[in-house]
């Protein structure tokens, strides 16, 4: 390698050119256009849809088309990503993202949750390499665009079924890139990290693997980095309420608890708020949003009662009075 390995480095991911190694994680329920949007006007490099059914995809679903495949003109490069367990059903979703305007395609092979994973999908698909690859060339073929594959280490402790299938999936040229999350399903969203063996699946695999995983801070971005080698780190949790994570690892800005004014967090969150009513019209918006405005009051240092105000809000009106927001 020349020279330190940094942050802001450009790279490619299956040929697609992506401007820095910060890139948004999958948030599913959460990250739509406008969210992957403003992790773009942050600084991201390559952001990435929440998980969309594939099935939802072939059979048209309307509002599955509507809104989850909604791409934002400014936001390439994006990566949308896609669950399922059916090769053919899975081309033709893929063709049909392709022809949204999606940039990358990722599989979800790590989602834990049961109701994903009872359907052969997500995790479950570590147990089922044959058909994991199968996927991933059909949804190649079906979209004519790079694809890759987010993936866990295992199922359970001790299980490194992910790692093998990560190696398969390289090896077998059926991926352009992959993400590990180094914790086994199991584990869902907390516990250790593998690091370790995420850093010997790096060295061996020759295409770009992406760390996720508990990259809450820049401090920990950073270990996770130099740690492991990966080509790029995904922000997930850490970057709700906080898009200044992106600026503040791509150099632009200092960190801390006090980086950020009230008059930011207030016009950003003002920017998520118009974001949703695009999204979603005032009245599902006003709902919506409601999972967003913890993110952003913790940060206000208001107390508690402004946060229950927001909840019992019966109007987007009545939660930007309480924000004071004119
Ligand atoms: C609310 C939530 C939704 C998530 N949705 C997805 C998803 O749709 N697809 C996916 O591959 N991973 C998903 N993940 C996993 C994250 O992308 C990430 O790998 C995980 O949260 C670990 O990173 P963090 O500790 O930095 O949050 C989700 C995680 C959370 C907390």
């Amino acid at each position: 390698m020349d020279g330190v390995r940094t942050l802001s480095d450009p790279w490619t991911l299956g040929g697609v050119p992506i401007a820095n190694r910060v890139v948004l994680a999958p948030l599913a329920g959460i990250g739509n256009w406008f969210v992957r949007l403003q992790a773009r006007r942050h600084g991201a490099g390559l952001v990435t849809s929440e998980m969309v059914s594939s099935f939802a995809v072939h059979y048209r679903n309307e509002r599955t088309c509507r809104e989850l495949l909604r791409i934002h003109p400014d936001e390439h490069p994006v990566s949308m990503q896609l669950f399922g367990h059916d090769p053919d059903v899975m081309a033709s979703a893929a063709e049909r993202v392709a022809a949204a305007g999606a940039d990358l395609i990722d599989l979800n092979m790590g989602c834990p949750v049961p109701k994903v994973c009872k359907t052969g999908a997500g995790a479950a698909l570590l147990h089922e390499p044959a058909r994991a690859v199968a996927l991933a060339r059909a949804a190649a073929r079906g979209s004519g665009l790079p694809v890759t594959v987010k993936l866990r280490s295992g199922l359970r402790a001790g299980d490194r079924s992910g790692l093998e299938l990560a190696r398969r999936l390289a090896g077998e040229g059926a991926v352009a890139g992959l993400c590990l999350h180094p914790r086994v399903a199991a584990q869902r969203h907390s516990g250790s990290l593998d690091h370790a063996a995420a850093r010997e699946l790096i060295e061996e695999v020759d295409v770009p693997v992406v760390i996720s995983g508990g990259l809450h801070s820049a401090e920990r971005v950073h270990t996770a980095f130099e740690r492991t080698g990966a080509a790029a780190v995904a922000l997930a949790r850490g970057s709700l309420g906080n898009p200044w994570l992106f600026d503040e690892l791509l150099g632009g800005r200092g960190g801390g608890p006090d980086a950020v004014s009230r008059a930011e967090i207030l016009r950003e969150l003002e920017w998520v708020m118009r974001g949703a009513v695009d999204h979603l019209g005032e009245e599902r918006a006003a709902r919506y949003l409601r999972k967003f405005y913890p993110w952003y009051v913790t940060r206000l240092h208001d107390g508690p009662a402004l946060q229950d105000a927001l909840q019992r809000a019966p109007s987007l009106q009545a939660a930007r009075a309480l924000l004071g927001l004119g």
